[in-house]
């Protein structure tokens, strides 16, 4: 039988992402409508384990569903990937009486909520990650954000790079998922992606198709670069030693997780916080919120976790024969 759950919290943990305050929102008053009291876990399982816990009423989330970042604080912790932590966790739950508790994050939190699970506390994952890297689902919370952030800097770059006839190059975040360098490097129509999953690492090859496209009078040369794959400023130097072409390297960094989400990361949010928050309600615990084939579905944990993602082959290969 469903155990009863009476009070739920909610926490946001690894990278944030925006739109996860759109997620915490929809998670308050979702479960507000359904009966049940929340908490807010301060800074992931950090605060959990440091018992950093505040009543949450609707008025909690006001103001915050165009706000970047996350009002309830994000954090890593490594004592909480021990059995130890995990059970002084789900212990602090019981103690506050927490019957279930909303994960917003990304393949690690939910690797915690499983944990958390067995030990009896009722968890829901909501993917929230800027790297569009959970393998479950085909949106996560903060992508649309984050790559939009991405495309208008390049699109800057772009400009002052065709008025020099320089080359650049443009590190845009993701340390092992290239889903944001793909999405610019169509978006932004650039000569060069460079993904983790794909990049052989024939920088040569880069060079002579730079000489190649001076020759045939291209005014700029645009290289998207992964952070997985990282050396932009040296790689920089190298082209511009190799090639006579004045090549400047601009990392991105955090900007691209900031900033006020866009509409289509508010709303997913709102979709699938309000999914967590009735998922618990109904008793129901280690469960992913996840996106698929252009419906909201939900996901065993385990099974969600075990499945594994690559790059779109045919985003990849579509990408190649546009940008040459
Ligand atoms: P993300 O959730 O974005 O993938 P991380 O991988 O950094 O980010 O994980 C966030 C947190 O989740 C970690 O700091 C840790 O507290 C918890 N976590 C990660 N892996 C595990 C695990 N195997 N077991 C329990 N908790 C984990
Ligand atoms: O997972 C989101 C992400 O922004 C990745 O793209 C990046 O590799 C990583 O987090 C950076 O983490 P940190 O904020 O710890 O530098």
């Amino acid at each position: 039988m469903a155990k009863q759950v009476k009070t739920i919290g909610v926490l946001t943990s690894g990278g944030d992402a925006p739109g996860m305050n759109a997620a915490i929102r929809a998670v308050v008053r979702t479960a507000i409508a359904e009966g049940l009291k929340v908490k807010g876990i301060m800074r992931g399982y950090a605060g959990l384990l440091a018992e950093e816990i505040i009543d949450m009423d609707s008025t909690s989330v006001s103001d915050t569903i165009n706000r970047g970042g996350t009002i309830l604080y994000t954090a890593r912790c490594q004592e909480f990937t021990t059995p130890e932590g995990q059970k002084q966790g789900a212990e602090v739950c019981r103690k506050h009486g927490i019957d279930g508790v909303v994960v917003i994050g990304g393949d690690g939190s939910f690797r915690g909520a499983g944990k958390l699970s067995s030990l009896g506390i009722n968890c829901i994952g909501v993917p929230g990650t800027i790297d569009l890297d959970i393998a479950c689902t085909d949106y996560t919370i903060g992508f649309d954000t984050a790559v939009n952030t991405a495309m208008e800097a390049i699109d800057k770059i772009r400009d002052t790079s065709t008025s020099h006839e320089r080359c650049s190059i443009i590190e845009v975040m993701g340390r092992r998922a290239g889903y944001i360098a793909l999405w610019c490097g169509i978006g932004n129509g650039a000569e060069e992606i460079l993904l983790p999953e794909r990049y052989d690492g024939d920088e040569q090859a880069i060079i002579n198709r730079i000489i190649e496209a001076r020759k045939k009078g291209k005014k700029h040369y645009i290289i998207v670069n992964a952070e997985g794959i990282g050396h932009s400023a040296s790689m920089a130097r190298r082209i511009e030693a190799a090639t006579g072409i004045e090549t400047r390297a601009t990392i991105l960094g955090h900007m691209q997780r900031g900033g006020s989400p866009t509409c289509k990361d508010r709303v997913y949010a709102s979709i699938m916080g309000a999914r967590a928050a009735q998922l618990l309600a109904q008793g129901k615990s280690n469960r992913l919120v996840a996106y698929r084939h252009g419906e909201y579905v939900d996901i065993d944990i385990h099974e969600a976790l075990a499945m594994q993602k690559d790059i779109s082959e045919e985003q990849y290969q579509i990408a190649m024969k546009l940008v040459r």
